[in-house]
């Protein structure tokens, strides 16, 4: 592996609320000398966010925003971003919506991994709407982040098959593993253009 030192990198924060398994694989891809990106923000609504730990054992720099007020909590992510200089934020498991005008701030610079292939299955339960409607396959997008949700422009999608005994849990979980793969693929594709 050949590990950069990530000076001349697209400046990228990680938006997590959970797990933090793709800010994982994102941060195994920034250290690629490959990689256009270099993380140097993580913003999380959840102060038990497990991601955090990840975090940590890189030194990335992170914030913990209370999101009771909205408004409030957007413009302390922005004071940060701008502090940061961030160019490039990553949706990872971030499960807070984001105003339209925070968006509009950052028009064609947020991205977000969602776990179904879009249009199909927006918003949250994609797993079990999937089995639910005998689907035969499922999987993950990569896109880019406008007002609506789940409706922005697609970067790249991949396919997972759904067998007879799939639950929600199985299938989340072979889907996850491709989302570790597509999300610096998207990013890759992007930023080569
Ligand atoms: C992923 O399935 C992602 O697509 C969805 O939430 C999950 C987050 O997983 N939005 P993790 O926190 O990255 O492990």
């Amino acid at each position: 592996m050949v590990l950069s030192t990530g000076t001349n990198k697209i400046k990228t924060a990680v938006f997590i609320s959970g797990t933090g398994s793709n800010l994982k694989s994102l941060i195994k891809f920034s250290k690629l000398k490959k990689s256009p990106i270099s993380i140097n923000l993580i913003i999380t609504n959840n102060k038990l966010a497990k991601g955090l730990k990840y975090g940590a054992i890189f030194k990335i720099k992170n914030k913990i925003i209370n999101f009771k007020n909205k408004e409030i909590a957007e413009k302390k992510i922005f004071n940060e971003l701008k502090k940061n200089k961030i160019e490039l934020i990553c949706l990872a498991g971030f499960m807070k919506i984001l105003s339209k005008n925070f968006i509009k701030n950052f028009k064609g610079k947020i991205l977000n991994i969602h776990p179904s292939l879009l249009p199909k299955y927006k918003g949250l339960n994609t797993h079990k709407k999937a089995i639910e409607n005998k689907d035969k396959y499922s999987g993950c997008t990569v896109h880019f982040v406008n007002a609506k949700l789940d409706s922005g422009k697609i970067i790249l999608q991949k396919r997972v098959n759904i067998y007879k005994k799939d639950t929600p849990d199985s299938l989340a979980e072979r889907i996850l593993a491709q989302e570790h793969k597509l999300f610096p693929k998207a990013i890759l594709k992007i930023f080569s253009l």
